[in-house]
């Protein structure tokens, strides 16, 4: 479930974040360094260890061992397709805007149980939902975290993002286990979990690699389903490629198609005309 024997170790050079840096080498069982120190590196290669945390002034990012691999990865609220997202385009279209039900004034509170790095969550967001985030791995929630700290101190420049995220709270818990807690209740489930890994490789792909060496595949995913179909208020939607098998033993409601991914959507039957 939570993968972290792909990381070789965590790398903190700096004060500022050496308490978080330091609580993840621990929870992650590896060492700390402040610098990446490039003599044992093969070893660690030679044991799948291919992947390393450094926190670098404000910024956290997931790095390749391996350097032509890929470039840093880190959860970036102020990214060119996000703001590409946020600026251009509307509740018409945006599929995942039109799966949770956000219509006229309507914006439903929303549990994103799978949130990765942030980026569906915080299109909901930025459309006016209250988005809780939920995410269950280390290395993942680190990034989200950081990414979601940036995002509260950013500048006159990117006040809007500062405003959006207002909207989100993260929560570093497993899915089911939150759903499990009496208090915790929302208009709409939300889940994108990992799938199978596809063959193609482009630099997005290659990104993508990396985080299925990270968290693997999300086998549990149909159970998270019927946990949230229990509890959501009026939706559950799952995020599916657009080929995939349903998620769930019953068929959703409606699906909503896009080029490459699917959205199943489940309308709660007690809430149905
Ligand atoms: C495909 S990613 C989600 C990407 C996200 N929608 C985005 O826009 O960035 C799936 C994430 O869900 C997390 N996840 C899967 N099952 C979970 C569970 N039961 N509880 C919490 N997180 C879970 C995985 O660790 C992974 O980070």
């Amino acid at each position: 479930m939570e993968r972290s024997d792909h990381i070789a170790f965590v790398v903190c050079k700096h004060d500022r974040l050496k308490n978080k840096a330091r609580a993840l080498s621990e929870y992650l069982g590896v060492d700390l360094r402040e610098e990446p120190n490039r003599t044992d590196v093969g070893k660690y290669l030679n044991c799948g260890r291919d992947y390393y945390i450094e926190f670098k002034d404000a910024l956290v990012c997931l790095k390749s061992l391996d350097h032509k691999k890929h470039g840093p990865i880190f959860s970036d609220f102020s990214c060119k397709s996000l703001e590409y997202r946020r600026l251009s385009r509307g509740v018409k279209q945006e599929a995942i805007a039109r799966a949770v039900g956000v219509s006229g004034n309507y914006r439903p509170d929303v549990i994103d149980l799978t949130a990765g790095m942030g980026d569906d969550a915080f299109i909901l967001a930025s459309l006016g939902c209250n988005v809780t985030l939920v995410e269950r791995n280390p290395v993942v929630f680190s990034l989200l975290e950081n990414g979601f700290d940036r995002a509260q101190s950013y500048d006159a420049l990117n006040i809007d993002i500062r405003e959006i995220v207002k909207r989100m709270r993260i929560v570093f818990m497993d899915g089911s286990t939150f759903l499990n807690i009496d208090s915790v209740s929302a208009d709409v489930i939300y889940l994108d979990p990992m799938y199978q890994k596809r063959r193609k490789s482009s630099a997005v792909r290659k990104e993508m690699q990396a985080f299925h060496s990270i968290i693997g595949t999300d086998e549990d995913a149909p159970n998270l389903v019927s946990v949230a179909l229990k509890k959501a208020r009026y939706r559950v939607v799952v995020k599916r490629p657009l080929r995939a098998e349903y998620l769930s033993n019953s068929e959703p409601s409606f699906s909503i198609k896009g080029k490459t991914t699917r959205f199943d959507i489940f309308v709660l039957p007690r809430f149905q005309k």
